[in-house]
């Protein structure tokens, strides 16, 4: 049955899905990686795509930006449509400056300050992390395919323009490889929900050296970063 955000009919989703958070990116994912891909969801222009990639049935469904938004998108997809691995494909912004632009950052586990995963935990601190096998699977995909890949910890934040003055000298002093907007309430719901979760990030711009990538440039790191996480998907999927 549809849900209030997805009109996709009951099985109309793999059990695989790419969340990129733009529609269009999702669309654009469907075009130009997936065999006979099919737009199957289009509420409020979320368009969620199904298709094939390399044999293996996928989906592919934009989630908006921040927690709240991807929060509603991942609960109905698991929740209502069976979805049991899900792979977020984003950008985020470099804070360690072992990391460089247009490089591959997979989130090991992601702390906030987002309060979804204390409202799940009691009012404790839970450790928001990726599955592990899928997180393996996606190492071994970017090495396979030569890209340089970090694995590492990341900042998911409430706030593109953090009002927090020394956000970035607390999570230099953490080791925190990069920023983004979605990725520890994806692995809070996957965790409450029992499914399996990673996030694969491109880094499309740098908070410490503030270099940042030009439109062709992030179109190319784009390729590579969702190439990376369906390899990831294939390989996960043949264990
Ligand atoms: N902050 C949050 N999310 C981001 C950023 C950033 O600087 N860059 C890319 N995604």
């Amino acid at each position: 049955m549809p849900t209030p955000h997805i009109s996709a009919s009951d099985d109309a989703f793999a059990e695989a899905v790419l969340l990129p958070g733009d529609p269009l990116r999702a669309q654009y994912i469907a075009e130009s990686f997936l065999d006979g891909a099919t737009q199957i969801t289009n509420v409020r222009n979320m368009l969620g795509f199904t298709g094939a990639y390399k044999g293996m049935p996928v989906s592919v469904m934009g989630t908006g930006m921040g927690v709240p938004s991807a929060s509603i998108y991942i609960t109905e997809l698991v929740r209502n449509y069976g979805v049991k691995r899900l792979v977020r494909v984003g950008s985020c912004g470099g804070i360690s400056t072992d990391v460089g632009l247009r490089e591959i950052v997979i989130a090991i586990g992601a702390g906030t300050d987002s309060g979804v995963n204390r409202a799940r935990y009691g009012g404790w601190d839970y450790a928001a992390t990726a599955d592990y096998e899928l997180l393996a699977a996606a190492v071994a995909a970017a090495k396979t395919s030569g890209h340089t890949v970090h694995v590492g910890n990341v900042h998911t934040s409430d706030s593109f323009y953090n009002p927090v003055a020394d956000a970035l000298a607390i999570w230099q002093r953490m080791n925190v490889l990069a920023v983004e907007m979605e990725t520890a309430g994806l692995y809070g719901i996957a965790s409450e929900e029992g499914v399996r979760a990673l996030a694969v990030l491109t880094v499309s711009d740098h908070l410490i050296t503030s270099e940042e990538t030009s439109s062709s440039e992030r179109e190319r790191s784009f390729d590579d970063m969702v190439l990376v996480a369906l390899d990831a998907l294939v390989v996960d999927h043949g264990q």
